[in-house]
């Protein structure tokens, strides 16, 4: 797998200018992000930068738009403790510090040419969309696309207006799937496991991509391989904690692997016999 290139330190920290943001549901803000000069993020999707806030703190964030899109980057913030409740304060013309990006994100490389089922959970659709489109401009580069997302109810649903061009598009498959409904929602209601059975694919020229919580990730996992993708062609984003995204800390370690510098992209072949990681 791809490994990047850090373009600076790692530690130097860069001023960002936030420039427009989107509440999208009540726990979570879209911030669209300049760095100083215009100069571009040069990310790959499924990296993350480390946010900074001065006299609150840094935390890892998923780089959500596509790198096609070079001018600016967005992150997708859920209010979860004290950094990511200051973030929810913030708005257009504030300032933030970015490093990095950070990490192996997903070989799209590796991936162009074949068919690609992408599957994301919950927040799991913020590092998944800078991979959809990305394939989305790049259409003629992938064999079918199938999306699946599944969510815990129906106003947990994050980027609904992309969601209906997805689903409009005769080139993708879409579905999607909530836990528990509410009385206006008209799709599947379940767990998104069971969106997978009956999913039509060619196992040999299949790469399977699956970002979310690891309940998730785990389940998902054996429905990849009932329907007989290869170990190497299954790719998940580990979500684990962590503090420099350098391998410095320690902090995103299990066994031998560092989440934020050997990941947090894995194939499911190189990490299915670390003890913790899956
Ligand atoms: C590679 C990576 C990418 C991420 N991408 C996103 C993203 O796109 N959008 C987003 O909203 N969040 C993302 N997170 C999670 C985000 O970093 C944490 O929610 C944040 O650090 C919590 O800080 P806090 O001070 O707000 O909450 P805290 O008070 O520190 O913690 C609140 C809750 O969040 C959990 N948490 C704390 N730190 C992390 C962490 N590093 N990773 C996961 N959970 C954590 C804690 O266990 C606790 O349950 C990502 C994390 C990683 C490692
Ligand atoms: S976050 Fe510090 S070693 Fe990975």
């Amino acid at each position: 797998m791809k490994k990047v290139t850090i373009h600076n330190s790692g530690y130097e920290v860069k001023i960002a200018k936030i420039i427009k943001t989107k509440q999208m549901t009540p726990q979570e803000k879209l911030f669209e992000i300049a760095l100083p000069g215009g100069e571009g993020l040069d990310h790959d999707p499924g990296q993350f930068v480390e946010v900074s806030l001065c006299g609150v703190g840094e935390a890892p964030i998923s780089v959500c738009s596509s790198p096609t899109n070079r001018s600016t980057f967005e992150l997708c913030v859920r209010n979860a403790g004290k950094f990511t409740n200051y973030m929810q304060t913030l708005d257009a013309g504030e300032e933030i510090g970015i490093r990095g990006p950070f990490g192996v994100g997903f070989p799209t490389n590796i991936l162009e040419g074949n068919d690609l089922l992408l599957v994301a959970g919950g927040l799991g659709i913020a590092p998944l969309r800078s991979l959809i489109n990305f394939v989305i401009d790049n259409r003629r580069d992938f064999g079918k696309v199938s999306i699946l997302l599944g969510c815990k109810s129906p106003k947990n649903v994050l980027f609904g207006d992309e969601i209906e061009f997805w689903e409009k598009r005769a080139d993708v498959n879409f579905a999607c799937t909530v836990d528990k409904a509410d009385p206006e929602w008209a799709g599947n209601v379940g767990l998104i496991t069971s969106l997978i059975p009956g999913i039509d694919l060619d196992p040999h020229r299949t790469f399977a991509v699956v970002v979310g919580p690891p309940i998730m990730y785990k389940f998902v996992i054996k429905e990849l391989l009932a329907k007989k993708i290869p170990e190497k062609q299954i790719l998940v984003s580990l979500e684990r904690h962590m503090k420099c995204g350098l391998g410095k800390c320690g902090h995103c370690q299990i066994e031998e692997i560092y989440c934020c510098q050997d990941g947090p992209v894995f194939t499911y072949d190189q990490i299915k016999n670390i003890k913790g990681a899956i």
